[in-house]
C-alpha cells in the first residue's frame, strides 16, 4: 500500500498540494492546491458534474452563497447539535474527539505519566464570522455543509425550472468546520470542498437510497479506484448525523485505515420540514414534504484517494535512449480524464531551431484543446520521468523524422510504448483514447 508520506512529498515537490500560508509557519487544517492539484481537483469536479448533471434529465445545478442568514442554521439544527464530543488530556490540555479510541490510546502513549481525561463536552463545529463595519457586528457562519443552500432554494428551483419529483439539485462548493483534530494531510481540514446531490422523492418511494449507493460506487470505480479498495459501511445509530434516518459511508482503504470520503444519507423530511417547505403536485392534486436522499462527497478526500490509488513505483522498463536508464520511476496512473495535463510536447533537442519551431507548432495545436505541458530541458528520458510523476498520459516528441514526414512519436505513460502518428492525426488519436474511457 502507498504510504501517506510518499504522497505528501510528491504533492509538495510537483505542485499538487502545499501547506496553507507556509511562509508564515502554516495554519492547521488549511491547504493550498498548486498548479497540478488545481487541475486534478477541477477534473474531479468536472467529471462529477458531467455524470450528476449533464448526463441526467432529472438533476439541475446550483451555486449558493457561502454565508447565509444565521436563521438557516438554527432551523437546520446545526447551531444546536453540529458538534463533536471532545475530551481534554489533563496532562497537556490538548483536546481530542471522544469517539476515537485509537487516537486517545496513541496519545496516552506519548506521555510517561498516566493520562486522565476530562468528561466529554460538546464543541460546535460552525465557524463564526462577523459582518458589517460598525459595532455591534452581525454574527453569521461560514456554511458547515453546502447542503442548506439547496434546501432554502428549493421553491426557487421548482418555480423557475418546473422540474418534477423525483428530481435532484447538485452543487459543488466550499464548506468550513472548526475541526478540533485536523490531520492525515488534507483528510480532515477546516476548509474543504464538497460535491453534493440532494435528491427529492415522494415520501415512501424507497428505491432511491440503494440506487444512489450503487451509482456513486460505480462512479469511483469508473475513474480507476479498485473495487477491493472501496467499501460501503452502514452507520450505527450512534454515529448518524442529527438529520439522517439512515446513512452509509463510501470508504477507501487508506494508509490510516478505512476512511469515509462520501456519505449517502436518507434525510427524510427533516430539512424541508424544518424550513417549512412543501411540494405541490398539480397533476395528482396533492401537497407534501418530500424526502431527501443525499450523496455528499468530499473533493479533497477524493483527490487524496485518487492520488494514493494512482501512485506507483516501478522499474524503468526500456532503459534505452528514450527512457532514462535509472532503476525506478514514480508514475501516477491517474485516469486520463483526471490527469492534470493530458499531453506533453518535447522537441528532441533544444538547440535546433527547425525542431523547436516544429514542436512549438504541435504544442499550439494541442494546447488549444487540452491542458498541455512543454518541456525542452535535459534529456528525453528525464522529461518522460517528470511527466510520469505528474500523471501525464501521453508525451509527444518532435524529432528529425518529423521534419521529413510530419510524424511524431507519442509515448504512453503506463506501458511506455510509443506509436508514430502523423501530426494531422494527433488530436483524433488522443480524442479516441479519451473518448473511449
Ligand atoms: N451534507 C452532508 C454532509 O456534509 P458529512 O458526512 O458531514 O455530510 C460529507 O460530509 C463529506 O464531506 C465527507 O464524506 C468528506 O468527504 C467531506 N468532509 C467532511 N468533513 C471534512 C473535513 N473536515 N475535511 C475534509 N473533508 C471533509
Amino acid at each position: 500500500m502507498t504510504n501517506l508520506d510518499s504522497i505528501v512529498a510528491l504533492a509538495k515537490r510537483r505542485g499538487f498540494i502545499y501547506p496553507g500560508s507556509e511562509i508564515y509557519g502554516g495554519i492547521t487544517g488549511f491547504w493550498d492546491y498548486g498548479p497540478l492539484g488545481t487541475e486534478l481537483k477541477n477534473n474531479i469536479k468536472k467529471e462529477w458534474w458531467k455524470s450528476m448533471v449533464q448526463m441526467r434529465e432529472d438533476v439541475v445545478g446550483l451555486d449558493a452563497a457561502i454565508i447565509m442568514n444565521p436563521r438557516v442554521w438554527e432551523a437546520s439544527g446545526h447551531t444546536k447539535v453540529f458538534a463533536d464530543p471532545l475530551v481534554e488530556c489533563k496532562v497537556c490540555h490538548k483536546r481530542f474527539r471522544a469517539d476515537k479510541d485509537e487516537i486517545l490510546l496513541s496519545h496516552e502513549k506519548t506521555h510517561k505519566e498516566k493520562v486522565s481525561w476530562t468528561d466529554p463536552k460538546q464543541f460546535n463545529l460552525l465557524t463564526e464570522v462577523y459582518l458589517g463595519v460598525t459595532e455591534p457586528k452581525e454574527k453569521a457562519y461560514l456554511r458547515g455543509e453546502i447542503t442548506q443552500g439547496v434546501f432554502v432554494n428549493f421553491r426557487n428551483v421548482v418555480d423557475s425550472t418546473r422540474i418534477k419529483i423525483p428530481f435532484g439539485i447538485a452543487q459543488i462548493g466550499k464548506a468550513f468546520r472548526n475541526e478540533i483534530t485536523p490531520g492525515n494531510f488534507t483528510f480532515r481540514s477546516r476548509e474543504f470542498e464538497q460535491m453534493e446531490l440532494e435528491y427529492f422523492v415522494k415520501p415512501g418511494d424507497d428505491k432511491w437510497f440503494d440506487y444512489w449507493k450503487k451509482e456513486r460506487m460505480k462512479w469511483y470505480e469508473s475513474l480507476g479506484m479498485a473495487k477491493d479498495h472501496l467499501r460501503l459501511r452502514d452507520h450505527e445509530e450512534h454515529e448518524r448525523a442529527h438529520y439522517a434516518r439512515f446513512a452509509t459511508d463510501i470508504e477507501y482503504n487508506a494508509p490510516f485505515g478505512w476512511s469515509e470520503f462520501e456519505g449517502i444519507h436518507h434525510r427524510g423530511d427533516f430539512d424541508l420540514g424544518n424550513h417549512k417547505l412543501k411540494y405541490r403536485d398539480d397533476i395528482a392534486g396533492e401537497e407534501y414534504t418530500p424526502w431527501v436522499i443525499e450523496t455528499s462527497g468530499g473533493v479533497d478526500r477524493a483527490a487524496l484517494f485518487f492520488l494514493l490509488e494512482a501512485y506507483h513505483e516501478e522499474p524503468v522498463r526500456n532503459a534505452s535512449h528514450s527512457d532514462a536508464g535509472g532503476e525506478k520511476r514514480v508514475v501516477l496512473k491517474l485516469d486520463p480524464r483526471l490527469a492534470p495535463k493530458k499531453v506533453a510536447v518535447f522537441p528532441l533537442v533544444s538547440n535546433k531551431e527547425n525542431i523547436t519551431a516544429k514542436a512549438q507548432a504541435v504544442y499550439a495545436i494541442l494546447k488549444a484543446r487540452y491542458m498541455t505541458a512543454w518541456d525542452a530541458r535535459g534529456n528525453i528520458g528525464k522529461r518522460y520521468l517528470a511527466q510520469d510523476e505528474a500523471g501525464t498520459p501521453w508525451c509527444v516528441t518532435v524529432d528529425y523524422t518529423t521534419l521529413e514526414d510530419d510524424t511524431v512519436t507519442i509515448r504512453d505513460r503506463d506501458t511506455t510504448k510509443q506509436d508514430r502518428v502523423n501530426i494531422s492525426k494527433l488530436v483524433a488519436y488522443i480524442d479516441e483514447k479519451l473518448g473511449s474511457l
